[in-house]
């Protein structure tokens, strides 16, 4: 006999605003932001971990929205795509910028994954964080395209727009 279903009324903080609503309790961030919040930038790949499509920034640091159950993100501040920009919707985060400017997507699938991905990963290399290729491991220094590439290695662009995604990035950081 299949478990019963339990819902629960869950408040998520996102965007600076908070929202609530009621959720099986097995509800992913990612599907209460597209399914119960209508956020849909957030894109579901694989749901299961393994292409970055789903990030987003919990609390400044990213994560796949599809591994967190909403239940356990209660009390956090969720940045999504639609979060990163100033105020009214034409300004753009430098993230979002130097990606137009850089024409760093084809089908754009991927992207918002890639830039909370790339947000959350410059402001780790910014607080000096090693990543699995710096020499330096106590200061890092600046980001060049290995660093770049190993940081950015968990969001996948079945497109394959990695060398003008590189790019854009590399720009934002200088
Ligand atoms: S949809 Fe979350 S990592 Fe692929
Ligand atoms: S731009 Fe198409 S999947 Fe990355």
């Amino acid at each position: 006999m299949p478990a019963p279903v339990t819902s629960h009324r869950v408040e998520l903080e996102v965007n600076g605003v908070r929202r609530a609503c009621e959720l099986d309790t097995r509800t992913t961030v990612l599907d209460a932001l597209r399914e119960h919040l209508d956020l849909t930038g957030t894109k579901k790949g694989c749901d299961h971990g393994q292409c970055g499509a789903c990030t987003v920034l919990i609390d400044g640091r990213r994560a796949n929205s599809c591994l967190v159950l909403a239940v356990a993100a209660q009390g956090s501040a969720i940045t999504t795509i639609e979060g990163l920009g100033g105020p009214e919707p034409e300004t753009l985060h430098p993230v979002q910028d130097a990606f137009l400017e850089h024409d760093a997507f084809q089908c754009g699938y991927c992207t918002p994954g890639q830039i909370c991905s790339a947000v959350g990963m410059l402001d780790e290399a910014s607080r000096g964080w090693p990543s699995a290729v710096s020499d330096d491991l106590v200061s890092p220094g600046e980001l060049g395209t290995d660093e770049i590439r190993e940081r950015m290695s968990g969001n996948l662009c079945r497109c394959g727009a990695y060398v003008n995604i590189v790019e854009a990035i590399g720009s934002v950081e200088q």
